[in-house]
């Protein structure tokens, strides 16, 4: 369980102060200078041993990444690029750091980008946070005035610029190196990988794109210490989390809690439990849109973390946006418009998410009415396999995984609706 005196994220839902003024009262730009001041190996090796894993879904140990970039210029810039593209549906935990607590991302842009050597930062927001650029822009404004970034960066020595970036609302300039094009003015379509961003990123030069929360931490990481952050949760899911709760419980909210904390708890602690009572919990989808859901039952007693969640699961921690739903979901709706989504959002680069995601939408309409054979479930589950792993990013396993998982935990539902359509008991569902 996490005490307030251990919270990194002291303003959620803008409770106090979200000035400069304020960000220092809380203890932001305190002492940066002396910190730059230990020097890069330093700062990387706290990283690593902070077991920071990155906080955008993947869950790629941040003080590794780091470590990817070169050691000495090769005559190209660096780059240090923030992923504020949050566009996975259920996840609303960067937003509500860019609001209320844009100082501590600020001042995480500095040292990691001094750890990188990167003298310039490019923030890629989602468009739709108008609000949110807004408050970011104006603290941004605040701390260059206040000298603290812009050359001698806060009296570093170092020289630092930062850049916020509009994105133009497309899913897909999430994916990293569809952000990168879209940031060189490209449309947005994901690379093939290797080679990674810190080989050839943005405009062909070392560049990490990190999470906005995985930057957000690190000030707080390097005054406190790697061993502070990593007494949080389990071995290899170190740390704080924020997590973001939607859904059917009686009070959805983003909060701050230890890594591994069990989902009972985040539930009665912060959302009030399920609407209805725990008899009421029929599936929860824990990490984003793009794992699979897990069946009630096998979630009151489930760990939140990445390995449990994989390992135990077969789900994930993902974004670590909790979607809960009770017993009045229709799953086979919810899911099926999962599929409309990743099919809308598909950039159509590669044959098997252009052609998979439009199979799997048909294939899931027809389910939702309950028209299709049973046969066409199993087909269905092929087209999944198909998919998964064959594409050029992850857009197409985040499409093929939802498909998967409601199939594994609610094949008996979707007979169901089928039979009964057969027998003429119930009327059609309709798919909007
Ligand atoms: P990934 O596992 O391919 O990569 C994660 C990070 O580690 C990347 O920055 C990548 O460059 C780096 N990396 C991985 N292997 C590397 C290697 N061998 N050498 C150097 N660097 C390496 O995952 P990806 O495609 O970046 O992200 C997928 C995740 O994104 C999903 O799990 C999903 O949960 C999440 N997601 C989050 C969204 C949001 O709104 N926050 C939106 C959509 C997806
Ligand atoms: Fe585009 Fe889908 Fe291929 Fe990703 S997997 S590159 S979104 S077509």
């Amino acid at each position: 369980m996490l005490h307030d005196q251990d919270r990194i994220f002291t303003n959620l839902y803008g409770m106090h102060d979200r000035t400069l003024d304020g960000a220092k009262k809380r203890g932001h730009w305190d002492g940066t200078a002396g910190l730059i001041e230990k020097g890069r190996d330093w700062i990387i090796q706290e990283m690593k041993d902070s077991g920071l894993r990155g906080r955008g879904g993947a869950g790629f140990p941040t003080g590794l990444k780091w470590s990817f970039m070169p050691k000495e210029s090769d005559g190209r810039p660096a780059y240090l690029v923030v992923n504020a593209d949050e566009s996975e549906p259920g996840t609303c935990k960067d937003r509500e750091i860019m609001r209320h607590d844009p100082h501590t991302l600020i001042e995480g842009c500095l040292f990691a980008s001094f750890a990188m050597q990167a003298h310039a930062c490019y923030i890629y927001i989602r468009g739709e946070y108008i609000r949110e650029r807004e408050a970011l822009q104006r603290a941004i404004d605040e701390a260059y005035d206040a000298g603290l970034v812009g050359p001698n960066a806060a009296g570093s020595g170092w020289d630092f610029e930062i850049f916020l970036h509009h994105g133009a609302g497309a899913y897909i300039c999430g994916e990293e190196t569809a952000l990168l094009e879209s940031l060189e003015g490209k449309k947005g379509m994901p690379r093939m990988k290797p080679p990674f961003p810190a080989g050839a990123g943005l405009y062909g030069c070392p560049t990490t794109v990190n999470n906005v929360e995985s930057i957000a931490v690190v000030p707080t990481i390097l005054r406190r210490g790697a061993s502070w952050f990593s007494s949080f949760g389990r071995e290899n899911n170190a740390g704080t989390k924020l997590f973001a709760v939607s859904g059917h419980v009686n009070k959805p909210c983003v909060v701050e809690e230890a890594m591994s904390i069990s989902f009972e708890e985040l539930i009665e602690k912060h959302c009030g439990g399920i609407r209805g009572g725990w008899d009421n919990l029929k599936a929860v989808i824990p990490g984003g849109s793009s794992v699979p859901c897990v069946r009630g039952e096998k979630m009151k007693d489930a760990i939140m973390d990445f390995d449990y969640l994989r390992g135990e699961l077969g789900s994930g921690l993902g974004t670590a946006a909790v979607i809960v739903m009770d017993k009045d979901t229709d799953i086979i709706k919810a899911i099926w418009r999962l599929a409309k989504f990743y099919k809308h959002e598909s950039c159509g680069q590669c044959t098997p998410c252009r052609e998979g995601t439009g199979w799997m939408m048909r294939v899931m309409d027809r389910l939702v009415r309950g028209e299709a054979d049973e046969e066409e479930i199993d087909m269905l589950w092929d087209v999944t396999k198909q998919v998964e792993g064959h594409t050029i990013c992850a857009l197409g396993d985040a499409a093929a995984w939802p498909i998967q998982g409601l199939i594994r935990n609610f094949r008996d539902e979707i007979e169901d609706r089928i039979k009964a359509q057969k027998s003429g008991r119930v009327s059609a569902v309709a798919a909007e």
